[in-house]
This record gives C-alpha cells, structure tokens and sequence, in this order.
C-alpha cells in the first residue's frame, strides 16, 4: 500500500505530491513549494512520513521550490534533472533513474520540451505517473522559454507518456481550473492539442500561439530553483510557535486570516489603513487599533502588548510592509494578514465592525 497526498498552492496552482511507503514509512514529495513548507512538514509529520527524497520534476518559472527547506528539514537529498546546470542537487537524475523508498519506487522518464530538463516520475506499477509540466489536463506546459521546445515535447509525450498503459493516472504539476487527476487513454482522446489525431504540425501550431504573458515570477523564480530553493542568504526561516506562521520567500510572515478569526482575543490585530477607511465601506475587525502605515515607523515603539502583533489593510500589501516596519523596531511576533480585509470578507469571517460604534446606532 502507498500512501498518497495531492497538495495544492493557491498562488501558483501548484500542485505538490506526497506519496509514501505505508511499512516502513520512507516517503517522497514531488515538487514541494517554498512557502508551504510548514504546512507540508507539518503533513509529514502527522503521517509519520521520513522523506527520503524531494524530487522537482523540472525547474519552475513560476514558484520557488520547497526542496531545500525540505532538505534542512528531514535531511532528504534533493533531486533534479542533470540537465541543468544546477547547485545543492544530491541526486541528478536521467532516464531511467530509480528513486526507491521502503517498498515503493518511482523511475524518471525523461520529458523534455517545456524546458530541457523535465522529468515525469512513474510508480513501479505503472498506474500513476507524475508528469510536472509535460503533459497536464487537457493541456501541456508552455514552450517559450527555459529552452523549451515544441518538437521535443511532442516527442516526450508521444514517446514517453503515451506508452504508459491507457489506465495510468496523470497527475499534472498545475492545473488552473480545479482539475486533479487524468489518465493516459483520457488524455489520448480529448487532449485538444495532442490527442486524436493530432499530428506533429497541429501541436507545434496550437502551442505556438498561445499568447502567454512573461511569467512574473522568473526573474526571481529561476535563479532561486537552479539553489534547488535555497534563499540567497542561505538561511532557513526562523519557525514561529505562536500560530501557523509562514514566511514568505520575501520574507514575510504570514498568518491566515481565518486563524485570526478564530484566535481574535490572543493577538493584538493592528490595521494600518487610512482613519477613512477604518471607518469606511470595509470596516475594520472589532477590537483592532488604528495606526496607518504612514505613521507606523514614527510610532511602532509605543506599541506595547504582550500578545503578538497581527497586521491587517486592505489587501495585505500594506501590512506586509508593516511586519518589516514592526519587527525593525524590536517586535518579534508579528505576521500579515495575506489578503487583508477582500480576503476577510470573502471568506465571509466574524468579527467585522462596519458601523462605526460612535454614529447613532438606530
Ligand atoms: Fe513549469
């Protein structure tokens, strides 16, 4: 028996996979993503899971790999392609490569075409197959940059993929429309660019014109990825006892806004919007102090509590900028909340106050 998780990252569509051996619970996580490493370490842990290997099944343009972390976290080597001229990879991997952990296994089919170093993991059964940015639901990953190719990636999916028996699962390292899991026989029908009969010139023209914008992440996302994740520094960020803290690769910690919701009368919640937005159409959470961003540097010293600090605005940008303010002038625990008071709202949590309590309430 073989232990599954399908993670998904909001921000990036990302999709992380965890599968381990029920006996001896040695484990695998496939494309882990930065700024969920509590939360799947905090997976792995509940599960009893060792992680044996943190694989990436190629170079991501569009998030910052987890697998370092994972690496400082549970000593696990990390694995990426030796096609890439990549630092801090412990295994480089090439068709053909086994990844054995306790009674399961995974082989590496090669599939380049989305960039030059993809990797589509496949368990020893054949009935799962996790194929990154190669194949995806209905799709297949863009070919514009990272030495992508057209042809190649038609050859990867044709020749490598294909092959595997129609029933084989596909599970994508994206999808942007709520889709988890595929089969190669599916796939091979209904595909719109590669299946049917689609011949080599109808994938190159459809995947051709896409029209994608430049991913805003690469700049930042790439060189980050070629460390297998390790921030520039080279430091693991600090781990927070007080809530489920994340930090950002940015560097900002964050806590849920539904977290707060629930642990309002344990932190101190300081919104830093306008005095006309406090009192304005989104209101403010009930019991929360007002100091705007402008004037928080000036007056971040005279915040005394012993609670830690939770920072709120509109959308979680400028509060973001609060935590840096904040713990510049000695606050330590601090988190944004990521989203602010849109993400408040539409997660439609208690606790607002949209009538200013000094107007006449009739
Ligand atoms: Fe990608």
């Amino acid at each position: 028996m073989m232990i599954f998780r399908q993670l998904f990252d909001p921000i990036s569509s990302t999709y992380t996979y965890i599968l381990g051996c029920e006996a001896s619970r040695a484990a695998v996580i496939i494309d882990a993503v930065f700024e969920q490493h509590n939360r799947d370490a905090a997976l792995l842990r509940e599960l009893d899971l060792h992680v044996k290997y943190a694989i990436d099944t190629h170079v991501h343009a569009d998030h910052v790999t987890g697998a370092w972390l994972m690496k400082q976290t549970f000593q696990s080597p990390t694995v990426l392609s030796g096609d890439y001229a990549a630092e801090e990879v412990d295994v480089a991997a090439k068709d053909g490569t086994v990844l054995v952990f306790g009674d399961c296994a995974l082989t590496v089919r090669a599939t380049p075409g989305h960039t030059n170093g993809c990797l589509t993991l496949v368990t020893q059964d054949q009935t799962m197959a996790f194929t990154g940015d190669c194949l995806m639901i209905r799709g297949a990953g863009r070919t514009d940059f990272q030495s992508g190719s057209v042809h190649t990636m038609w050859h990867s999916i044709r020749e490598q993929i294909f092959t595997l028996p129609d029933s084989c699962l596909i599970y994508p390292g994206h999808d942007y429309l709520g889709r988890t899991v595929s089969t190669v026989g599916e796939e091979k029908h209904f595909n719109p660019r590669i299946g049917g009969d689609a011949k080599e010139e109808d994938f190159a023209g459809y995947m051709n014109n896409l029209g994608l914008p430049h991913p805003r992440l690469l700049d930042i996302a790439v060189p980050a990825n070629l460390r297998c994740g390790k921030p520039e520094n080279g430091e693991i960020p600090q781990s927070v006892t007080w809530g489920p803290v994340t930090l950002t690769f940015a560097g900002i910690p964050e806590i849920e806004a539904d977290w707060v919701a629930r642990h309002l009368k344990d932190v101190y919640v300081l919104d830093v919007r306008s005095a006309a937005e406090f009192d304005g159409d989104l209101g403010h959470i009930d019991g929360s102090v007002l100091v705007p961003l402008d004037e928080l540097r000036e007056h971040s010293r005279k915040i005394i509590t012993s609670k830690p600090i939770v920072t709120v605005c509109q959308s979680g940008k400028r509060s973001a900028m609060a935590t840096q303010i904040l713990k510049a002038a000695g606050h330590e625990r601090v988190a944004n909340i990521p989203g602010g008071l849109i993400r408040w709202l539409q997660l439609a949590l208690p606790g607002l106050v949209s009538v200013p309590p000094d107007l006449p309430n009739e």
